[in-house]
């Protein structure tokens, strides 16, 4: 209709400003109109759901006159004592696990790497090349775990993300135990597959969901942690494996809190349950536990090592890892098959605390005594001000709520190190015990 208008009896003059307002009309408008119509809270981020929960939570906090329990600034070598501001804490909140952030020999390895390869490896492995730590510290773990081959990333949580997103997509399923570590079912939802979850270390719950769905996907991976983080129990591998053959899936075993903890030498839930090691197609682990260093990796086939060389996001699109951390991490690997010592102290450690806590009426849940002690004690308020409680008595032990675990099951979770003195255990239970009533006084007093 408009250019019928301009078609007829206008100058050529005319007719550019016409078409110029038109123009700018019909790009104008809906510009205007489309940014009257879009809510505030999609244009800023102080309207985000996420950040007005955690004002929330941070007004809670300040209201049941507790500090901030997260970010808290160490002042120096976190271990089994801890100094924060100035004072000294019985430290629960750290995975020291074999006590060696701290030991010389691993500070050692960790300089001579600084000194001969500088602080940074400075870009990709696959652009900016490797440096001898890296291969070294791979071999040692692909021994350690007695599969082909191994490959490390920078960080623990890429290293779940990006393998997964690499090896799946969306004609695969992928089953996991529900209390998987986070980076495992984002690694999941990345590679767009189908996902199910079932109950905790339930394989009855995990066959009938394998017998309804199996056949409807192309490759099917079973994902589990061998020792499961937030609640101290082991998996149970050899069902899982039997499983896994059954329906024609791959295992995979996260076993970021296992090495160093479980298993006669520290080698995880593979030597506690004396499987072979290629029964599970995809071992995972972390250097920043019991390795305390930062990074994890991927153990198995090498086929599987090269695909995540040439293929996974997080490896390929990332800077390779510091050299002295690899060479820090593999001292620690080493001083830890050197000192077996270390692991069955860790253990005998760890079944002492869960021992005192059950005998002193504490829920410590599923947990078996493999260096992860929650405390479950149910609602978050009482989770909070408990934290504080034994912050307030030179203890350190940090409260985990939902979303980290499931709605009413929230805890304080008491990370065991060989370090620990048998005192600074029974100090900590006897506390705990004593506090809680309070504690739940305190939540109660808040929330009625
Ligand atoms: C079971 C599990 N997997 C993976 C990770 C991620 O490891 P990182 O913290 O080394 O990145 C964690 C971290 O705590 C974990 O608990």
């Amino acid at each position: 209709m408009m250019e019928q208008k301009i078609r007829f009896g206008m100058s050529s003059e005319e007719k550019a400003r016409l078409l110029q307002s038109v123009k700018r009309k019909t790009h104008d408008e809906p510009t205007r109109s489309l940014t009257r119509s879009i809510p505030k809270e999609y244009t800023c981020f102080d309207t985000l759901a996420c950040y007005t929960q955690v004002q929330v939570e941070k007004a809670i906090a300040q209201k049941l006159g507790v500090e901030q329990p997260y970010y808290q600034c160490h002042d120096g070598i976190s271990q089994e004592y801890a100094t924060i501001a100035g004072k000294l804490y019985s430290n629960f909140s750290c995975y020291d696990y074999l006590g060696l952030n701290n030991d010389k020999r691993v500070h050692e390895a960790c300089k001579d790497a600084l000194a001969k390869y500088g602080v940074s490896a400075s870009a990709s492995r696959l652009t900016a090349g490797e440096r001898p730590p890296h291969r070294m510290l791979e071999k040692a773990l692909a021994k350690l775990h007695g599969t082909e081959d191994c490959i490390s990333y920078v960080s623990g949580h890429a290293t779940n993300v990006s393998t997964i997103a690499a090896l799946f997509g969306s004609k695969d399923v992928i089953f996991y135990d529900q209390a998987s570590h986070n980076s495992l079912v984002m690694g999941a939802s990345l590679a767009q597959s189908a996902r199910f979850s079932y109950p905790n270390n339930d394989t009855k719950a995990l066959r009938s969901l394998l017998q309804t769905h199996r056949h409807n996907f192309q490759r099917a991976l079973i994902v589990t942690e061998g020792l499961f983080g937030m609640d101290g129990s082991i998996t149970n591998l050899p069902e899982l494996i039997a499983l896994k053959k059954e329906f024609s899936c791959f295992l995979m075993v996260d076993e970021a809190h296992s090495i160093g903890t479980v298993g006669a030498s520290g080698k995880g839930v593979g030597e506690h349950f004396h499987v072979n090691p290629s029964d599970v197609d995809i071992w995972m682990g972390t250097l920043s536990k019991t390795f305390c260093g930062c990074g994890g990796y991927i153990a198995g086939s090498a086929a599987l090592i090269e695909i995540i060389q040439y293929h996974a996001s997080g490896f390929v699109y990332s800077v390779g890892m510091p050299p002295m951390l690899a060479a820090s991490a593999l001292c620690a690997l080493n001083c830890m098959l050197a000192e077996p010592w270390r692991v069955s102290k860790l253990q005998e450690k760890s079944k002492r605390m869960l021992l005192l806590a059950k005998e002193a009426g504490l829920d410590t849940g599923v947990a078996q005594g493999y260096a992860v002690i929650p405390i479950i004690v149910g609602d978050s308020l009482t989770a909070v001000a408990l934290s504080q409680l034994l912050k307030d008595n030179g203890i350190l032990a940090l409260p985990i709520i939902y979303p980290g675990v499931a709605e009413g099951r929230a805890r304080l979770r008491f990370f065991v190190s060989a370090s620990h003195s048998d005192e600074q255990i029974t100090t900590a239970i006897n506390t705990t015990a004593a506090l809680l009533p309070k504690a739940r006084l305190q939540a109660e007093a808040f929330a009625g």
